[in-house]
């Protein structure tokens, strides 16, 4: 392969001028748990109070990336890796643009999320462990994807027939159903609103 000769551009405005501007502090919330665990649920509902607050955010989710961005991308464990990758190094530019980036992916390898947190900066990512047994998640089944998994319709589903590596030392767990989305949400600005 032929050596890239890559040279970055310094650009006059930067991310401090532009948390200036916004007012407020960027950084990186990242939702982890299994499918139907209530990531997105909670993810929406906490953009909603920043946006109340005028912060500016934006939302990042492993269905909507997947149909665009990352339509490429299977379920496999290298595609997995490859999917968030790019949805972190997505949210990295929204760091760099001042808005407080939401991610709602499975995320389920540690290394990977340790990854993520490496290339994002240790001191802009803030973990968010949605703690709901596989259990619960395969009861709501709200998307029916449980169910063809069991039966055998899907293969590689988390929590099934694929890993799903639950966090050590998140940054906040969230335990669903006892928590309600507005307590989780709570939870999140309580660690959050010295941030910003
Ligand atoms: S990952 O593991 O982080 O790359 O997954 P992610 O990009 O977050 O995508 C998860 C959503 O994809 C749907 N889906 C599956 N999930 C898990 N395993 C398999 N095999 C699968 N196939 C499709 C599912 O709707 C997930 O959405 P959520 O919001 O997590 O329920």
């Amino acid at each position: 392969m032929n050596p890239v000769y890559i040279v970055k551009h310094e650009y006059a405005i930067n991310r401090l001028d532009r948390e200036k501007l916004n007012k407020h502090k960027s950084f990186l919330v990242w939702f982890t748990g299994l499918s139907g665990s209530g990531k997105s649920t909670i993810a929406n509902l906490l953009e909603k109070k920043l946006h109340e607050l005028n912060v500016h955010t934006y939302s990042l989710d492993g269905d909507n990336l997947r149909s665009g961005l990352n339509k490429n991308l299977t379920f496999s464990k290298d595609d997995r890796n490859e999917n968030l990758r790019r949805a972190a190094e997505v949210a990295k530019l929204f760091v760099d643009a001042g808005v407080v980036a939401i991610a709602a992916f499975i995320s389920p390898y540690i290394k990977t999320r340790e990854e993520i947190k490496e290339l994002v900066g240790a001191e802009n990512y803030i973990e968010v462990f949605v703690n709901t047994s596989l259990e619960i998640c395969e009861q709501r089944d709200v998307k029916g994807l449980y169910k063809k998994a069991r039966a055998g319709e899907i293969k590689n589903f988390t929590g099934i027939n694929s890993v799903y590596e639950a966090p050590v030392n998140p940054t906040i767990e969230i335990k669903t159903p006892s928590d309600s989305p507005d307590v989780a949400v709570s939870k999140i600005m309580e660690v959050i609103k010295s941030k910003l």
